[in-house]
């Protein structure tokens, strides 16, 4: 299923100036330097962008069945700074770095303007580039996620989960995790979904693991823009998600003009791991709509 994941990264890219490849066979990975650190991203087909984000503390395998899927669009599906096969700086993470470096990745691959796709972190990344980057957003799609910051309960939650990760590593967040981000359902019928997730998060690396709980911690509260939202817009959140249970999500469906919204039956926080082929038609029909002439 995760061929996106099995190749090493290839072709590094000329240190700091933007330049491109494109994959030339499934699963080949391209490096993309950024001068302040090298991301690994999957892109595959040709048409417009989808730039896929994923949450915390996956990786692009998040993505696998809607980037071997959803062709008639050039899928970009990146690894984060500090997580998968990116370099994990020791610092240098903030929502505001997370979106700088995707808009370079953008860049980098000669891509004007792209429909961002971001579940749950990769939702407050999409609302960054918003914010610093409206021209370059021609659609979203927010999946499991939530416009509002932490509360103050929320961000001692992160500082306690990042001194878990430095004192026991990222073994013990998968543990900590891994009940939290599958649904019951899935719980109960994929039993190898819950082992490779629990193997994806134990291979994060700690400072992209940490940073990544500071930079969410510290994000800013993104509720005021959604009314600003002017782009095709839907919203995506599984039937059992705990973390960012649907009713969040019908409240920023209800806030942004013109959004529509699905619920994917029988899936948590990790819809498109979970119930894959519903998500991918899902984000089908919204992308054929999207630019229907
Ligand atoms: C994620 O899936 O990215 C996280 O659950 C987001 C969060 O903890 O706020």
């Amino acid at each position: 299923m995760d061929e996106s994941a099995t190749p090493p990264p290839v072709a590094a890219q000329g240190s700091g100036v933007p330049s491109h490849r494109v994959s030339a066979r499934p699963g080949e990975v391209v490096r993309c330097d950024l001068g302040e650190v090298t991301l690994a991203v999957d892109v595959r087909g040709e048409g417009r962008a989808l730039l896929l984000v994923h949450g915390f503390p996956l990786d692009r395998s998040l993505w696998a069945h809607q980037v071997a899927t959803l062709t008639g669009w050039r899928r970009i599906a990146p690894d984060l700074r500090g997580f998968g096969a990116s370099d994990a700086p020791a610092d240098g993470y903030s929502m505001a770095t997370y979106a700088e470096d995707l808009v370079r990745l953008l860049d980098c691959l000669r891509v004007s303007t792209a429909v961002i796709a971001g579940l749950s972190m990769g939702g407050y990344i999409a609302f960054e580039i918003l914010r610093r980057y409206r021209a370059r957003v021609a659609g979203l799609i927010l999946a499991d996620t939530r416009a509002d910051a932490d509360s103050d309960e929320g961000r001692r939650g992160r500082d306690e989960m990042a001194a878990l990760a430095a004192s026991q590593g990222a073994t013990a967040i998968a543990g900590r995790l891994v009940p939290r981000l599958l649904g019951r359902s899935t719980q109960q019928t994929q039993p190898e979904l819950v082992r490779s997730l629990h193997e994806t998060i134990a291979r994060a690396p700690e400072a992209g693991i940490v940073g990544a709980l500071r930079a969410m911690r510290d994000r800013p509260d993104s509720t005021a823009l959604l009314a600003s939202i002017a782009v095709p817009t839907l919203i995506v959140v599984g039937e059992e998600d705990e973390l960012t249970p649907p009713q969040l999500s019908k409240a920023m469906t209800a806030a942004i003009p013109s959004a529509a919204m699905t619920i994917i039956p029988a899936a948590g926080h990790l819809a498109p791991l979970e119930a894959p082929t519903a998500v991918s038609r899902v984000f089908g029909e919204f992308l054929e709509a999207v630019h229907r002439p």
